[in-house]
């Protein structure tokens, strides 16, 4: 399952709808905070895809020593700005800064990320709001691969509250109706768990985690993983064995990650509607 075909796609369509409605700029604003390489390329490929996508976007870049009070006035900032729609402060923040209090300053139509307390009630509670964009991502990518979820198990390993625990909600609710089991490193006997599922979600960052013996014939593999070890860049399936066995599997790069961006640019334009900058 090709994600960077897909992410192409809605970039594409993503900039015909702001075109058509030759609008006022539709505007991501990120925060980075410190330098994390793998958080630079990150966020600067999402910039260059917001670009892509006939978006404006914003980026706040503070030192890895800047202080909570720093951090959050950055936040607060965009968070009053009117001609900022969305807002994505990429994790992991330097020890020492407190999360929670930084992402409580988004305001839930802005949280293109979805990682809010309000945000997550909201999907929780099936309101309208942001949803997390790798979960999201998977589940763009299962539909446009036409991958039955109705009535199938799915087994998500890993429970983050930025993959793990969004996807088991969004599989298992209504219109999605996959049966799941959340799986974790204490679960027994994953091998044997997964091989009953029709559909494994592997994002628990452990490199090469889910191997061919893990996946029953035809079964959907999504790879979510990402480690990095002395081989380079690894997902959490080891791809050749498995792609042996599956029906359909993600590689990596190159299957979940352009999902991400996606989503996230799908998510901004849908703020900008949120807040009445953009026609419905
Ligand atoms: N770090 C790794 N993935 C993500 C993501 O999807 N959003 C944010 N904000 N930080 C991340």
């Amino acid at each position: 399952m090709d994600g960077n075909r897909l992410r192409d796609e809605i970039v594409a369509s993503l900039r015909q709808e702001i075109e058509a409605a030759s609008q006022a700029a539709v505007c991501l604003a990120t925060v980075l905070v410190g330098n994390d390489k793998p958080s630079q390329i990150y966020v600067r490929n999402k910039h260059r895809k917001a670009q892509e996508a006939g978006m404006v976007s914003r980026h706040v870049e503070l030192a890895q020593n800047a202080t909570q009070t720093e951090v959050q006035s950055a936040v607060r900032e965009l968070a009053d700005d009117d001609s900022v729609h969305g807002i994505l402060v990429q994790l992991p923040l330097p020890a020492g800064v407190d999360v929670e209090a930084v992402l409580d300053l988004i305001p839930p139509e802005k949280d293109v990320d979805g990682l809010t307390e309000r945000s997550m009630g909201r999907l929780l509670r099936g309101r309208v709001g942001h949803v997390p964009c790798t979960p999201l991502g998977v589940m763009e990518l299962l539909n446009r691969y036409g991958i039955e979820t109705s009535g199938r198990r799915a087994v998500v390993i890993g429970r983050s509250t930025l993959v793990g625990l969004p996807q088991v909600l969004l599989l298992g609710r209504k219109g999605c109706d996959a049966t799941v089991t959340l799986a974790h490193s204490r679960t027994k006997d994953l091998a044997a768990l997964c091989r009953k599922a029709d559909i494994i979600i592997a994002a628990a960052g452990m490199a090469g985690l889910v191997t061919a013996d893990f996946v029953s014939p035809q079964a959907t593999v999504v790879d979510v993983g990402i480690s990095r070890t002395a081989a380079g860049i690894v997902g959490d399936v080891d791809f050749d064995s498995v792609q042996e066995v599956a029906g359909a599997i993600t590689p990596m790069p190159g299957g979940t990650g352009p999902m991400t961006i996606g989503c996230l640019l799908k998510n901004t334009l849908a703020a900008a509607r949120m807040l009445g900058a953009f026609p419905r």
